[in-house]
């Protein structure tokens, strides 16, 4: 990873977040058989990542939006500052792609998907040239393609967090997201420099899902392992938490880490929390510099989420990240303070 901020003329530091994915209309059944219809997908991430920034900040969403949409999300989610800029959202012409997503019991979910926008051509990532951080969240799956991210990666330093979230999925002939392995997934994990898959995901990787902490710590290592030049993997487990594997620069060993979810009285709707993670992994990188510290800001944001009502509730949650933090982590980050670099991975096969 290259420099994570730039310096403005008086010294001050700010970000420039580019968020790659797209803009949904979402159906939500809940378990409990609630219907919730929304906008979502990478608003998620949007939403948090200003709510995590100051308004000289610049967050750039890139992705294709049904031009009947444009003025409501725009409006009602970007703001009327310069915070969160539209010059990366385009117009698409078939409209705007729509999820209607169903909640089992085990935390698993069934995405039926109509995808209505083309993939981002390379003139389109152009807005996201000049950012600090580019979050990569495969919403519909196919927004990006390998040769795109290999071009945009050969001119770009920026810090690139890889949600790989529908990478790889396809949509059989009901609509029906189906899981499968992304053949060349390595080649995607090897233009970015951290990641996050959850559970499932990375059995779709790997080959088995991770249930215990041994496990989800091999899958992280497992990741990591997989990729030479992938600098932190992180595999997330809903309730279960979040295991981070990384490496140090200039030294090949490997350091994990498991961070325990937040503890929180009434789980209201997990929607959005791979987003939250994301957009709170990505500033805690760009802010502390460091994987550890950034899992939990991460964790804490995400496991806010879970208690909220939807994107627009993120903002109200920022302020109590860092003592929620100090309450529920204060070991943990007190160690990370005084050095602590993670526990020792068994040697990366
Ligand atoms: N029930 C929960 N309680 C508290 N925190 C949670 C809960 N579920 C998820 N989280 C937090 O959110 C993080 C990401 O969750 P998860 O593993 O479900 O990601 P995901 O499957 O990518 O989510 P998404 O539905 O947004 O795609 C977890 O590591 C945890 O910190
Ligand atoms: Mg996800």
């Amino acid at each position: 990873m290259a420099t994570h901020c730039r310096e403005t003329p008086k010294g001050r530091h700010f970000v420039r977040i580019a968020v790659v994915g797209t803009i949904m209309r979402d159906e939500i059944e809940t378990d409990s058989g609630e219907k919730l219809e929304s906008f979502g997908g990478i608003l998620y991430n949007v939403v948090a990542l200003a709510a995590l920034t100051r308004g000289s900040d610049r967050i750039v969403p890139v992705c294709s939006l049904g031009a009947d949409h444009f003025g409501t999300v725009t409006q009602r989610y970007f703001g009327d500052s310069r915070h969160v800029q539209a010059t990366g959202v385009h117009a698409s012409a078939g409209g705007t792609d729509e999820n209607v997503i169903t909640y089992g019991g085990a935390g698993d979910r069934t995405e039926r998907m109509t995808i209505r926008t083309e993939p981002l051509t390379p003139a389109q990532l152009e807005p996201a040239k000049d950012c600090t951080a580019i979050l990569i969240n495969f919403v519909n799956g196919r927004e990006l393609g390998l040769e795109t991210l290999r071009a945009f990666r050969a001119s770009s330093s920026a810090h690139i967090h890889l949600d790989v979230h529908n990478l790889g999925k396809r949509i059989d002939e009901s609509g029906t997201l189906v899981r499968g392995e992304p053949a060349d997934w390595k080649e995607w994990l090897a233009l970015v420099d951290t990641v996050q898959a959850n559970e499932w995901e990375v059995a779709a990787m790997l080959g088995s899902r991770p249930e215990t902490g041994d496990e989800f710590r091999a899958a992280a290592t497992g990741l990591l392992g997989a990729v030479e030049n992938l600098r932190v993997a992180i595999v997330t487990g809903g309730a279960n938490g979040a295991t981070i594997a990384h490496r140090l620069t200039g030294d090949r060993s490997v350091r994990t880490m498991h961070v325990p979810v937040l503890p929180v009285d009434a789980v209201k709707d997990t929607t959005g929390c791979g987003d939250c993670f994301a957009a709170g992994f990505v500033v805690g990188m760009q802010r502390h510099r460091n994987p550890l510290r950034a899992a939990l800001v991460a964790t804490v944001l995400s496991g806010l989420n879970a208690i909220g009502g939807g994107p627009e509730d993120i903002p109200a949650m920022i302020r109590r990240i860092e003592p929620e933090i100090r309450k529920h982590y204060r070991e943990l980050d007190a160690r990370i303070a005084s050095g602590f670099l993670g526990d020792e991975a068994n040697p990366v096969p």
